[in-house]
């Protein structure tokens, strides 16, 4: 038998090597769904179609997965909620984090970056985040561990990344969201000379843009997001390098108790990527528009054409797949 140098068994490498196509193909039927649905204005539409076509292809698999991010609690979202089971109950306990259709808005108005994503660790090794803003900041490969801090001012936290980037601050691209509640960061960053991508939705992209600047041209990603997708981003980092921290913005006494109920004792807590993605991690992402990474779905006579990145945190291999997919009806 073919030994692992993974330090897990080969009958879990093997399991893990086939689940990376498996969660590609999960990723691939939700983002041909919801791209039926681009720019026809109709956000729910496009979302339920993601949402049946992930569940359907989770329940086809060979897991005993468990939604510990998902559309919402049990009470507001009927479908892939926290703490809904998926997959066909037998093979491995997993748990699943998920957006179905990340950047709704950007598919209903087909703008570009609008995702299918998913990410499976093993059980219990991903953060349960109540549906609440994080606080992020996150960078790509190459620089020190640690180097990364929430309450350094972004002016300083660009003149230290660009110092060791080894460029001037004007070389530099920080990617934020378009969001009123950010003008004292983007103020702070255009004082520095430093490029700024904003961003009107999506900041899962955003996050994973700062992996690859050859190719996307950003550098920092900061700001405030969703948390679940804090959660799906740092599942992405922890594949491909880069580093990311993450607070919840629990300012209420509700939002305490719910982060309580989770597992999440201390309010303010600085979580680091790899306490929000442990273990080995699957990730993919496919794409509903074009964006920076991947193009998003096209629809022809002969094929639908999709292109997804999957990746594995315990290899860190990197995989983006052009997929032309003839079988119309399994999309159906
Ligand atoms: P949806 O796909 O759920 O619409 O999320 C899009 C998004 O832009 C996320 O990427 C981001 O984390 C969040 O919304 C930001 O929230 P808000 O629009 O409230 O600023």
């Amino acid at each position: 038998m073919p030994p692992s140098n993974l330090g897990i068994s080969y009958e879990q490498s093997v399991l893990d090597r086939v689940f990376t196509l498996e969660l590609a193909r999960v990723a691939e039927a939700a983002a041909v769904a919801s791209a039926r649905w681009r720019g026809r204005g109709n956000e729910k539409a496009a979302d339920q179609a993601a949402v049946d076509a992930m569940r359907r292809g989770l329940n086809a698999l060979h897991i005993r997965g468990r939604v510990v991010i998902g559309e919402g609690e049990r009470d507001e979202a009927p479908m892939l909620y926290i703490g809904e089971e998926v997959g066909r109950g037998d093979g491995p306990e997993v748990d699943i984090a998920l957006d179905p259709l990340e950047g709704t808005t950007l598919c209903a108005k087909n703008m570009p970056n609008s995702l299918a994503v998913i990410a499976i660790a093993q059980r219990g090794m991903l953060l349960n985040a109540p549906d609440v803003y994080m606080q992020k900041i996150a960078v790509g490969p190459g620089y020190p561990k640690g180097i990364l801090d929430l309450d350094v001012a972004p002016d300083e936290m660009v003149y230290r990344l660009a110092d060791v980037k080894g460029v001037d601050p004007s070389e530099f691209t920080v990617c934020i969201l378009d969001r009123e509640r950010h003008q004292g960061i983007i103020e702070a960053v255009r004082s520095t000379g430093a490029a700024i991508q904003l961003l009107t939705d999506g900041d899962v992209a955003g996050v994973i843009a700062t992996t690859d600047p050859s190719q996307t041209n950003v550098d920092l990603y900061i700001g405030t997001g969703g948390a679940p997708e804090g959660v799906l981003a740092s599942a992405a980092l922890r594949c491909t390098g880069g580093q990311m921290l993450g607070r919840l913005i629990l300012d209420n006494v509700e939002k305490v108790e719910r982060a309580n109920r989770m597992g999440i004792e201390d309010p303010f807590k600085v979580f680091t990527h790899e306490e929000m993605a442990k273990g080995d991690v699957l990730f993919a992402a496919a794409g509903v528009t074009d964006g920076a990474m991947l193009s998003g779905v096209r629809f022809t006579k002969q094929f639908i054409q999709t292109e997804t990145l999957v990746m594995r945190s315990s290899t860190g291999t990197v995989r983006e797949i052009r997929a032309r997919h003839q079988d119309f009806a399994k999309f159906s």
